[in-house]
């Protein structure tokens, strides 16, 4: 079985390469910096490589998995939050460079692989409750992950012999969370109350454990309507 997986290096995405190697999976990697836990294992495939930047990401993926004829799942997990604050404050350059990681990287990257990879079975995009929320401050992010969603639907009607799903994995325990931790406008963007009484409990598991929910849901969103937004807390 082939997974590849994007953001490799830390966070959900290590977590699931760790995963899929553990089940005896051949795993392609793509992040800008290496995992030495990961590179040790003989069925870890490596791509360095910066998403965001989108003209060098076709050639690049094309040579990566040249060899591949079927890929059984594609987890598009590599993700940025940018800095917390109103929308009104955002300038256009800082959501520009939310959209290439968040959504247009991917754009690529499904666009390849659905030109040159003979079965492409399953893709998942890593999205967010933020989707969906409209919470005050998460800007550029909530923008990005709610056109993630629609691209994951577009594509979907383009090419149905692909499961296509977005799916928001719930809060995990990663650096992402360790910034919102630390930030102190709890009174101006409320959601950060909530996200500090989560951390440290159940509803905010690790890495390692936060791959485990989401590879099981994985499994399960595939008897869901291809191209839906599904997030693992209500499945
Ligand atoms: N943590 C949460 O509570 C939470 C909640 C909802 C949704 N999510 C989503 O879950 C996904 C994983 O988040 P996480 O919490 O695991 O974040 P993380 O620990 O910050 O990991 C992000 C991963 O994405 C990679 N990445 C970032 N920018 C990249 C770029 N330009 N090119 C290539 N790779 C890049 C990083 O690798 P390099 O830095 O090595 O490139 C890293 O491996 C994201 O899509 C995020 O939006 C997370």
């Amino acid at each position: 079985m082939n997974v590849l997986i994007t953001g490799t290096s830390t966070g959900l995405g290590n977590g699931l390469a760790q995963y899929y190697l553990k089940a005896g999976w051949q795993v392609y990697g793509i992040s800008r910096k290496t995992s030495t836990d990961l590179e040790a294992h003989p069925q870890f495939h490596f791509l360095a490589h910066d998403l965001s930047s989108l003209e060098a990401t076709a050639d690049k993926l094309a040579a990566f998995v040249e060899l591949v004829d079927t890929f059984d799942l594609v987890i598009l997990n590599a993700g940025i939050l940018n800095e917390i604050k109103d929308l009104h404050n955002t300038r256009l350059e800082e959501i520009k460079h939310v959209m290439d990681v968040n959504v247009w990287g991917n754009k690529v990257l499904i666009d390849v692989l659905t030109e040159q990879v003979n079965h492409l079975k399953q893709v998942v995009a890593i999205s967010s409750g933020a989707s969906v929320s409209g919470a005050r401050g998460w800007n550029a992010y909530s923008l990005s992950k709610a056109t993630l969603n629609m691209l994951i639907n577009l594509y979907s009607k383009e090419f149905p012999e692909t499961h296509f799903c977005a799916l928001a994995p719930g809060l995990i325990d990663t650096g992402m969370q360790d910034y919102l931790y630390n930030l102190k406008e709890e009174e101006k963007f409320p959601v950060l109350k909530k996200l500090k009484k989560a951390k440290g409990t159940s509803q905010m598991p690790r890495s390692k454990e936060a791959a485990r929910i989401v590879a099981t849901a994985i499994e399960q969103v595939r008897s869901f309507e291809s191209g839906s937004f599904q997030d693992v807390r209500k499945i």
